[in-house]
């Protein structure tokens, strides 16, 4: 099953060892205070470099099976906001029904909204066959979460954003992904939220998302 104890040196078991500057509650706070903003709902400011430099280590602290890198980011600075319309655009001309000038000028505004854009690409198998497209979008997933705390922690507002464009001719060509390569969604960060913001969705209960299996199960297969 793959569970096997990986050897630690008595430092790194000291390290594991010793309890965190922050409290569990503290954590829980943190979570509990990120939510989504929009990307049209962002301020027109960027995190300053700092900031942008801890959101993208914490990235790195994220689980990633076999540490084989099944995820990478890709930054859309400003100079390559007007090629990313444009493959906005592109993606619409893909399409069986031709676009209306309205979608047109809506998909060309989306690559300008978010002040910190970045896109998470995932492999869809690692090269050497060790890990799966469900392992990869896992770890991607650590990361993106990482990073979104991260922003929240320093004040920062963010979102995720995905949809079908991300998979069309377009987009692959632009951001040059491989055959072997996915791109799961944007991640979008701003210094403030332009408007003030409604409330937040509601949080499923723990027993909604957890059962128990009984000891007694008797395993039957589909
Ligand atoms: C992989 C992924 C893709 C998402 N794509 C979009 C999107 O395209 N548009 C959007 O408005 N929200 C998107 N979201 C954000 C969710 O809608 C949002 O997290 C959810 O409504 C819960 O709100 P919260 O983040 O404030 O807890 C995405 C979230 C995930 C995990």
């Amino acid at each position: 099953m793959g569970m096997d104890c990986e050897q630690t040196s008595a430092p790194q078991r000291r390290m594991a060892a010793s309890p965190p500057d922050v409290s569990a509650q503290q954590a829980l706070g943190l979570m509990q205070m990120r939510r989504t903003v929009r990307p049209r709902n962002m301020a027109d400011s960027a995190p300053d470099v700092a900031q942008t430099a801890l959101i993208l280590e914490a990235a790195a602290h994220a689980p990633d099976h076999h540490r084989h890198g099944a995820w990478r980011i890709v930054r859309v600075p400003d100079s390559a906001r007007e090629a990313l319309a444009q493959a906005f655009v592109d993606a619409l001309h893909e399409r069986d029904e031709p676009p209306t000038p309205e979608c047109i000028e809506r998909a060309r505004i989306k690559a300008f909204r978010s002040p910190l854009l970045m896109l998470m690409v995932v492999q869809t198998t690692a090269a050497d066959g060790s890990s799966s497209l469900a392992e990869n979008c896992t770890a991607a997933g650590c990361a993106l979460q990482n990073m979104l705390l991260m922003a929240t922690a320093q004040g920062l507002v963010s979102s995720l954003t995905s949809g079908g464009t991300l998979q069309s001719r377009s987009f692959r060509a632009l951001f040059q992904l491989s055959a072997n390569e996915y791109a799961v969604c944007f991640v979008s960060f701003a210094s403030a939220a332009a408007c003030a913001l409604k409330p937040g969705p509601v949080r499923p209960d723990v027993p909604q998302y957890v059962s128990t299996l009984a000891a007694s199960s008797t395993p039957h297969v589909h």
